[in-house]
């Protein structure tokens, strides 16, 4: 039987798979579930500084087309602030499995103002700066804008000093990969890119109501599931390839082993799960690990370095 175990930062895990930060990590009793389930790590959801409502509802929409599984949704940060999950964070087993702690402050002050908390509370938590959300209406996302992203790393690296995380946006033109990649390679204290979030301000309509699915911002709102793989398999393997001094978690279009399987393959060390774990819950965990275990015994791979980062080219 193929041996899922694997190792982040030196960490070691019992396997590669974790949530994606906002699906089942919103409210303590979710993270407890996560705790106790199969997945190898885990995060809690993006919070800002204070606790927010988000954005009205209907906000969340699956897709279940006769071809196509995904998502659309412009939740808008809702969040029960940070110290709620800090107050999580510090009771956390850690020897269960490693918490990433996922903050997104709607300015760059709170941000360093929650960087300030963590680093004092000098608890295991690893953090994850996202500079991708695509929901709050009025602010733009921070991976697009490339001097204020190179601004944030040198503000969070010289406030942490410690190595951590950021979960970008999806990138969708090789100058875009070579600039956001050199501004990453600047910063050694970022350990860790998280590729990809959703694909922002997509519009999904209903043909029989001729409606948006969701009801902030005009119906715009961020895509996950099948329609995202392809480009967070991209994301993934593009910045693998551009920082090899860094670690990739791939996030976007796994519902079972195959896709977590091509993550691996294409350069991830641990793979997230968005919303496939929404509509299925936790029990999702020990199915793709299964999933995943078979595709490698079929293949003849013992370990996950057998393969991982291994993505052949035609020559
Ligand atoms: O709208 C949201 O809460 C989504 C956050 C994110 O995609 O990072």
């Amino acid at each position: 039987m193929a041996d899922l175990t694997t190792q982040f930062l030196e960490l070691p895990l019992k396997n590669p798979l974790m949530n994606a930060s906002g699906v089942w990590c919103s409210v303590a009793s979710q993270l407890e579930a996560l705790a106790e389930s199969a997945a190898g790590a885990m995060v809690s959801k993006s919070c800002t500084l204070q606790p927010r409502d988000g954005n009205p509802e209907p906000r969340y929409r699956v897709i279940n087309g006769e071809r196509t599984f995904g998502s659309i949704n412009s939740m808008g940060l809702p969040n029960e602030g940070f110290a709620y999950y800090l107050r999580y964070a510090q009771r956390h087993d850690y020897e269960q499995k490693p918490l990433f702690m996922s903050i997104s402050g709607l300015t760059l002050d709170d941000n360093l103002t929650m960087v300030d908390s963590l680093k004092d509370a000098v608890i295991p938590a690893l953090l994850e700066v996202n500079l991708s959300c695509p929901n709050v209406p009025g602010k733009s996302q921070i991976g697009y804008d490339f001097d204020a992203m190179d601004t944030l790393l040198a503000e969070v690296s010289s406030g942490y000093q410690r190595p951590f995380g950021v979960k970008l946006p999806p990138y969708f033109d090789m100058a875009h990969f070579d600039e956001a990649a050199e501004i990453l390679n600047r910063y050694p204290l970022v350990a860790f890119v998280t590729c990809i979030n959703s694909i922002g301000n997509a519009l999904v309509i209903d043909i029989d109501s001729e409606t948006t699915l969701i009801k902030p911002k005009d119906g715009f709102g961020g895509l996950g599931g099948d329609y995202v793989l392809p480009t967070a398999l991209a994301n993934v393997n593009a910045f693998y390839r551009r920082c090899p001094e860094k670690t990739i978690i791939g996030c976007g279009g796994v519902k079972s082993g195959t896709e977590a399987f091509l993550h691996l393959l294409a350069g991830a060390t641990l793979v997230q799960i968005g919303t496939s774990l929404y509509e299925e819950g936790p029990g999702i965990f020990p199915r793709v690990l299964d999933e995943l275990a078979a595709i490698m015994d079929d293949k003849g791979y013992k370990t996950i370095a057998d393969f991982r980062g291994k993505l052949k080219t035609i020559a």
